[in-house]
């Protein structure tokens, strides 16, 4: 199930594949598991291979030995970014450089926007931790579980922010869980481009839990309105007792 959510995402994530440079390629990866970034090139002759982000050049290892990095250089010019975590989601460049046909050297950028998704189980009462506040988020929404429209939950310099959210150390801190917090949250940059999402879902104790509530509620209900039917039963008969007896001796009043 998980797979084929991650396959459809992927498929929605590398947009604008197979388009000419320059070209802003999206791709996206599961938060602890690695991602490529495809330099999708019929490049001869690579000569070398620069790979940054605007916080400057990230060191690629050539080989998996001794590699202390993240990044790595795979086939002629992809880079393999391993061990994913929130904050490498965001923009990359590539340039590589090449000779063309008359061995004159060349240089090409590759563009990638890089999103980074997590699923997540949550329980009931406990509190539910994103670390998602990162430098290049602009705000996050929270979509529930049934589809509804997308609601804005918190903003960067605003105020706007959900009852029962708090904000720490980069951290929206859900204080209390509870099943309608299930559903997705989307980070965004301030251009609109997602960077994260993380997929929620109660646990199934939490399920339980709301299913007992729900059968607790029915419950009070049920003796409410057995309670009220009870009333309105002893009310009317009251009345109809008392109109009955009333009745007579107002016809008398009135003869
Ligand atoms: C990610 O890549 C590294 C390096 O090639 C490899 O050791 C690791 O098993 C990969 N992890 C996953 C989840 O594929």
């Amino acid at each position: 199930m998980f797979c084929l959510l991650l396959l459809m995402l992927l498929l929605l994530c590398v947009r604008g594949a197979f388009q000419t440079d320059p070209v802003l390629l999206f791709v996206c990866g599961r938060r602890g598991g690695n991602v490529t970034l495809p330099c999708q090139s019929e490049l001869r002759e690579i000569t070398a291979l620069s790979f940054e982000r605007t916080s400057g050049n990230i060191p690629l290892c050539e080989t998996e030995e001794g590699c202390s990095g993240r990044a790595r250089k795979r086939g002629t010019c992809d880079v393999l970014i391993t061990d994913l975590i929130f904050s490498d989601a965001g923009r990359y460049s590539a340039l590589i450089y090449h000779r063309d046909d008359e061995s004159e050297l060349q240089r090409v950028m590759r563009t990638y926007h890089l999103q980074v998704h997590e699923e997540r189980l949550a329980e009931a009462g406990r509190p539910l931790e994103l670390e998602v506040l990162l430098a290049g988020a602009d705000q996050v929404q929270h979509q529930d579980e049934s589809g509804s429209e997308r609601k804005q939950i918190w903003r960067r310099n605003t105020r706007i922010q959900k009852d029962g959210v708090e904000i720490r150390d980069e951290r929206l801190i859900i204080s209390s869980f509870t099943a309608a917090d299930a559903g997705e949250y989307t980070v965004l940059e301030d251009d609109g481009e997602m960077l994260i999402s993380v997929s929620v879902r109660a646990s199934e104790e939490t399920l339980k839990e709301a299913g007992n509530k729900i059968t607790i509620l029915h419950k009070v209900l049920g003796n409410y309105a057995r309670a009220a039917t009870d009333l309105v039963h002893w009310s009317l008969s009251y009345n109809f007792k008392s109109t009955n007896r009333k009745l007579p001796a107002d016809g008398i009043t009135e003869d």
